[in-house]
């Protein structure tokens, strides 16, 4: 881990396409997922492909299981019964350790990043980058701009500022341009505009798009439906802890989210995605 350098790693420019065949491809494949709270039943039988280069929004109620889906997959709770892929291979995570070290970076509004450090040394934290004894500042300041400049985030005055004095919008810029550097194959934000105004919420989706442009899988969680429509490629419903439907976000509108959402099914989904041809219960 100490073998890092001052350059990014080498990542495709920002607004170019990724390589051919990766795009598409699940980075995460979800087979089975169950996960019980005592008699709580959060998570039953949860299929879901999270396809690199798209954002896939889940969507539902209070209580619906999100949060406990990315826990699982962000190594927070094991699941109690089925079996997770990632890169096709079936891994285990059992520590929010583990899910880093494979590539799966989660963004949480407050809890990812230290106030009291500046941007520079969040970005670095845990991986600092050493000229002999010393810390390469120089280094991790040009790579720090440069990650920034990549996402195009330009509302930040001074890299040397402490993180806690940031907008709420620019501390997620921050972490997401951390998880940039750390070559995250999947980002989870959990209610990425929530408390956000109008154009913190538009900094925050433009950066879930470049995320995706640049190869990687995001998985959002949203109660926001505009939100959601202006940056999802794919949607997935969870209700009661099962995803009740799953596919490209074409396929659903306002309407047919909110149906799914509250009654687990909708008369107006055209090809009732349930299953959205890449998350059948198959496989
Ligand atoms: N740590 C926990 N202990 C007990 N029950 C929990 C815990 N976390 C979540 N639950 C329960 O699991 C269900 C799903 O919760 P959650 O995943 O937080 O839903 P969402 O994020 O969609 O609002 C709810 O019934 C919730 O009360
Ligand atoms: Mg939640």
């Amino acid at each position: 881990m100490t073998a890092d350098s001052t350059r990014p790693a080498p990542e495709a420019p920002a607004g170019q396409a990724p390589p051919p065949g990766r795009e598409g491809e699940p980075i995460l494949r979800l087979r089975g997922i169950g996960k019980n709270f005592g008699a709580v039943q959060a998570l039953a039988g949860v299929d879901l492909d999270v396809p690199a280069g798209q954002v896939t929004a889940l969507v539902g109620d209070n209580g619906a299981g999100k949060s406990t889906l990315i826990k699982t997959i962000a190594g927070i709770w094991e699941p109690d019964t089925g079996q997770i892929f990632w890169k096709g291979q079936p891994v285990r995570i059992s520590s929010p350790k583990e899910a880093t070290d494979l590539g799966i970076a989660t963004v949480y509004q407050d809890l990812a990043l230290c106030d009291n450090l500046d941007i520079v040394q969040n970005m670095y934290l845990g991986h600092e980058v050493r000229r002999g004894w010393l810390l390469d500042e120089a280094g991790m300041e040009t790579g720090a701009r440069r990650t920034l400049a990549d996402l195009r985030v330009t509302t930040v005055r001074s890299i040397r500022q402490p993180v806690g004095s940031l907008s709420g919008g620019q501390r997620q810029a921050v972490a997401v341009a951390k998880a940039v550097r750390l070559q995250a194959g999947l980002v989870i934000m959990d209610e990425p505009t929530a408390a956000l105004g109008v154009s913190q919420t538009a900094l925050v989706l433009d950066l879930i798009r470049q995320l995706a442009r640049r190869g990687v899988a995001v998985i959002v969680i949203s109660h926001n439906l505009s939100d959601v429509f202006a940056v999802a490629d794919r949607l997935a419903v969870l209700r009661l802890g099962r995803i009740v439907a799953a596919g490209p976000a074409s396929e659903f509108d306002t309407q047919t989210a909110v149906d799914f959402i509250t009654s687990g099914t909708s008369s107006r989904a055209a090809q009732a995605p349930a299953g959205g041809g890449t998350s059948g219960p198959e496989g």
